[in-house]
């Protein structure tokens, strides 16, 4: 079948909107009907550069549509069901799955390329065969992934909001929640308040911090923060280490979760120097591969007993913490409503992440037509 999609062709240039072609799902595999995508910054860092991948590569990886059709083997879903697709898919039985840590699935290892088991990409074209981001390509009408990365959601959600669960929300509330455990009466710094950040934001404040910090240099974030549960909002990384050093009485934050939109080693630095004795520092926000993003004092690392550690989808298990978060945004325990700032259409697919760059959006979600 046919399918228009939004596409990376070479790291820098425009996103291009091509027509495609969609071979049906095969072992396995599941064919989507796409209704909704979200705008993450992780996309831009492949369109510019910033994340090594294969081209040419269909874009999203936020993603949430209808299961059109399936292929043989399938279990998980069937066709009419509404899926929030997780950005890491979940095999359920390699040792990370069997021991509670699906995010860091050995299925993950294909994301560069973006092809589906044994090398097969069911996406083509005029440049020949598409990788899909994530191993799921939201940015298209239609797309065939794995079931592995397909997560069934109740029907009466409404699609245009759950699919903020497919990435932004899980990985910024889990951020806060399990990787940085975060705890009652806790101060918790959290730099940048974008799509995972403000998520961080409502992570902490659910597990009961008594501080949450928020630091963006945008005053719209800022504002965002505060509404959806920090209690203080700072512009620099100075005022922010002020703030915690008095809220504190000198003991400085039990946690700083980094989810800035390029990963810096003066924001790391920030958040080392904002916690105290025994805090941890949760890297969450990316850069390119290969790039050196942590310069500290190592001596410091080990006097004060302090913690770095990555997090990848907020150290999230998908099939147990996509509908968990559902449920919280149904009992009114966390917010999905208030986190999209405008939507598109796909055409405007590079308005949208304009509009992101200029600092205007949140979270930017593309609506797809059919
Ligand atoms: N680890 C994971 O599993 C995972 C998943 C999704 C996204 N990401 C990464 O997380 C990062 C954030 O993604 P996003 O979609 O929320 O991006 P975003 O662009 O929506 O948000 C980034 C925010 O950081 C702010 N910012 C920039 N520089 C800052 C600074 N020095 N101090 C404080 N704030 C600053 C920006 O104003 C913006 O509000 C990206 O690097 C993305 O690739 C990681
Ligand atoms: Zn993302
Ligand atoms: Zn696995």
């Amino acid at each position: 079948m046919k399918t228009r999609a939004a596409v990376v062709h070479q790291p820098g240039k425009r996103i291009e909107i091509e027509e495609l072609d969609l071979d049906g799902p095969r072992d396995g595999e599941v064919l989507i009907r796409y209704t909704h995508a979200g705008l993450c910054h992780s996309d831009l860092h492949i369109a510019y550069g910033n994340m090594e991948a294969r081209m040419p590569m269909v874009l999203g990886h936020e993603g949430a549509g209808i299961v059109e059709e399936v292929g043989p083997g399938v279990t998980r879903v069937a066709p009419g069901d509404h899926v929030v697709c997780s950005f890491i898919p979940n095999c359920g039985t390699c040792r990370y799955c069997a021991t509670g840590r699906q995010s860091l699935c050995d299925l993950g290892a294909t994301i560069p390329e973006g092809h589906l088991l044994g090398g097969r990409f069911p996406i083509t074209g005029p440049r020949g065969q598409y990788g899909a981001m994530s191993m799921i390509g939201a940015f298209s009408q239609y797309g065939v992934i794995h079931q592995n990365s397909a997560v069934k959601v109740d029907k009466d959600l409404s699609l245009d909001k759950a699919v903020l669960v497919g990435c932004a929300v899980p990985t910024g509330w889990g951020s806060a929640v399990y990787a940085a455990n975060v705890a009652p009466g806790h101060t918790v710094a959290i730099y940048g308040s974008g799509g995972v950040g403000i998520n961080a934001v409502q992570g902490a404040r659910y597990a009961g911090a008594k501080n949450v910090v928020a630091i963006d240099p945008l005053e719209n974030k800022r504002e965002k923060a505060i509404e959806l549960g920090a209690t203080h909002a700072f512009a620099t990384a100075e005022e922010a280490q002020q703030a915690i050093t008095e809220m504190t009485s000198g003991q400085g934050a039990d946690s700083a979760i980094l989810t800035v939109g390029l990963m810096t080693p003066e924001v790391v630095a920030a958040g080392f120097n904002a916690i105290g004795k025994g805090g941890v520092v949760v890297v969450t926000g990316l850069n390119r591969m290969m790039q050196p993003t942590i310069q500290l004092p190592g001596s410091i690392l080990t006097l004060f007993r302090k913690t770095l550690k990555g997090s990848l989808f907020g150290d999230c298990n998908p099939t147990y913490d996509i509908p968990k978060i559902l449920d919280l945004y149904k009992a009114g325990d966390l917010k999905l409503d208030e986190l999209i700032t405008r939507t598109y259409i796909l055409d405007e697919v590079n308005e949208g992440y304009d509009d992101l760059m200029a600092g205007r959006n949140v979270r930017g979600v593309i609506v797809h037509e059919h």
